[in-house]
């Protein structure tokens, strides 16, 4: 989605944007743009495409002096909303004067009446955006003083906003302010840069203040005051990050796809490390905030996530209900606050969010709140808005996920939510032995991980064969029927074959009309319950001539026998074994991608992190 970066400081400012820009380019964004301050005047050049093209263009067009010189600016990856991918909609937008620009990431709801407003006092605008608007109104409000100007705009809108703001006439600060979409400020020596997201700050500084909901900064090279949008100061902490450059780097592997797949056994350690007790035959999640008494209370738990992380919520929702003893209920978050939900005191509410970012699931957290729930977090971005609005919750520490496709997250998500199960169950049903034996089975996931993806190169074999078709259906039933889901998820957007997913019964109920001749069928049919129903529909399957992949448990020569191709995985409790079948997945979707030659890091269309609703 949308990023942004801003540098005021000692050094080239082009260059640190240039920089910045890339590092966020992992979000997914159509068109990027930069301005910075020169000789009295703002300098805007915007490109459509990568960040690559706009530095081509800076670099052809800007006198050298300008890189060597200029030591402030803001720039921006844009991902369209309101109006293509063009070069005249891409940030940064000017005012009327031209002396203002300004980048935003959000969306201002009430720009259409705002646009007329200025537009009848003889405003001229260029694109079709919403943030060409909030521009000239900062201009419009402009007397001399761009705080000021910018508090007094910011009162007049509706909707979401992280913006960075800088004016010809005062080169020496850049103003930011955020609602409801993120600002980070890196606290340099003698510098100070702004971004959407701390990856573009890490190489410079681990030093940064978090901006929350109308929060606005006055931001010199060294100097941050921060005030909300009547102009009272806030104090806000200065935290320091908690990764480094390299960990955000390839390592090696083509992608980070694949580098973050392969990743996954220490990112699952690390999830987990601290958090089994054996003595006691439960989970210490001490983020949860909870004591026995206040999980005693718990009647239901309702998890809130979109896409790969809904996925995770649906293994939860089992896990709560088998290992637990409790109701759970999984709700697609972009739904949740639109259909009255009845939510009441006794329910946990778990927000799942890789990002911490997600405007739909940051919505949901809100609703929840409002209704008087108790709600958490499951976030893998530390200090993200999900993360500091729930207050409370367990942070996956997965590591940076910089790939678009979600993979480790969605194992280290599941993980925790097992044991999240696994300590409310403790007090609900379990005995000690039982809990004991739970946690061993927990603990052994990153090496059942490490199994799956010393086979890498086999699945990329496998994936060879399959990688010409159009089409894939892949299927399962009980805890594997999530699974099911997201391996659909992770073909289908990253090598655009066209994937779905659907409970094993499900397919003959109507989607079996499609399997025609070598249509490809990926049956999750691990040795756990339900199997010999799923080798059931395989048979169904085959039999209108379907081509079926396996993913069985090692060693299971019956489920072999019922297939054309195998991936073995291997054997665990059956709640425990959705991860490394999901590893398998993961390793089949990015191998066929890679077959196809698909751009896998950042499919079309897609953004890291959705921050629009
Ligand atoms: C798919 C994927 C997305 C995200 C979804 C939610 O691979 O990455 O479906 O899972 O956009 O994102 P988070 O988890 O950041 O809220």
């Amino acid at each position: 989605m949308c990023g942004i970066v801003g540098y005021i400081g000692k050094a080239s400012a082009p260059s640190i944007l240039i920089s910045g820009l890339k590092r966020l380019e992992y979000r997914g964004y159509d068109s990027a743009g930069m301005a910075v301050i020169e000789d009295g005047k703002v300098v805007i050049t915007k490109a459509p495409g990568k960040v690559a093209a706009l530095n081509e263009r800076a670099r052809n067009e800007w006198p050298a002096s300008r890189f060597t010189d200029s030591r402030a600016g803001i720039a921006h990856t844009r991902w369209a909303t309101h109006g293509p991918p063009t070069e005249a909609n891409a940030h940064p937008h000017a005012d009327q004067s031209g002396g203002i620009a300004l980048v935003h990431n959000g969306i201002i709801e009430n720009y259409r009446p705002l646009r007329t407003r200025l537009e009848a006092k003889g405003h001229l605008f260029l694109s079709e955006t919403d943030t060409e608007v909030l521009s000239h109104l900062v201009g419009d409000c402009y007397q001399g003083d761009l705080f000021q100007a910018v508090c007094d705009a910011l009162h007049q809108v509706e909707g979401t906003f992280g913006i960075a703001v800088i004016s010809a006439t005062e080169p020496g600060r850049i103003i930011t302010a955020r609602r409801g979409s993120p600002i980070v400020i890196g606290v340099g020596d003698g510098e100070s840069i702004i971004a959407s997201d701390a990856s573009a700050i890490i190489s410079h500084t681990r030093q940064v203040i978090y901006l929350e909901d109308n929060d606005i900064a006055i931001v010199t090279a060294d100097h941050v005051e921060i005030r909300d949008l009547n102009r009272v100061p806030v104090t806000r902490e200065v935290a320091e990050l908690g990764f480094d450059a390299e960990a955000a780097e390839k390592g090696g592997f083509e992608h980070f796809m694949l580098k973050e797949i392969h990743e996954q056994p220490d990112a699952l350690r690390n999830a987990i490390r601290g958090r089994l007790d054996f003595n006691l035959g439960t989970s210490v999640l001490s983020g949860m905030g909870t004591s026995p008494r206040d999980l005693a209370e718990v009647q239901r738990v309702i998890l809130l996530g979109c896409g790969t992380s809904l996925h995770a919520g649906l293994v939860g929702e089992y896990a709560f209900e088998d290992l637990a003893d409790t109701h759970a209920e999984v709700h697609q978050a972009a739904e949740f606050r639109y259909r009255n939900p009845l939510v009441n005191r006794s329910d946990l509410v778990v927000a799942i969010s890789q990002s911490g970012e997600t405007a739909d699931t940051l919505a949901a957290v809100r609703e929840a709140n409002q209704k008087g729930a108790f709600v958490m977090g499951l976030c893998n971005v530390v200090g993200s808005t999900i993360a500091r609005e729930t207050g409370r919750g367990v942070y996956l520490h997965a590591g940076p996920e910089i790939s678009v496709a979600s993979t480790k997250a969605f194992t280290c998500q599941v993980a925790v939510l097992l044991m999240m199960a696994l300590k409310l169950g403790r007090g609900r049903r379990f005995s000690r032995d039982e809990g004991m034996r739970l946690a061993r089975e927990i603990e052994a996931i990153p090496t059942l991980v490490e199994q799956v993806v010393a086979q890498s190169d086999a699945i990329s074999r496998i994936a060879k064969s399959y990688a010409d078709n159009e089409h894939a259906f892949f299927i399962g039933r009980g805890y594997l029927y999530p699974v099911a889901l997201e391996g659909a998820l992770k073909l289908k957007e990253i090598s655009y074959i066209h994937a779905e997913g659907y409970h094993a019964a499900e397919l003959k109920h109507g989607p079996i009309a499609l399997l025609v001749d070598g249509t490809p069928v990926i049956a999750l049919a691990n040795d756990v319950p339900g199997k010999d129903k799923t080798l059931g529909n395989v048979e169904e399957c085959r039999a209108r001539g379907a081509r079926i992949l396996g993913i069985i448990t090692s060693g299971d020569h019956e489920a072999a026998a019922a297939m054309d191709d195998v991936i073995e995985v291997p054997a665990c409790h059956p709640l425990v074994a959705t991860i490394p079948t999901a590893v398998a997945l993961q390793l089949l979707a990015y191998h066929i991608a890679r077959h196809r030659g698909c751009e896998i890091d950042q499919p079309r269309n897609l953004a890291k992190s959705v921050t629009v609703e």
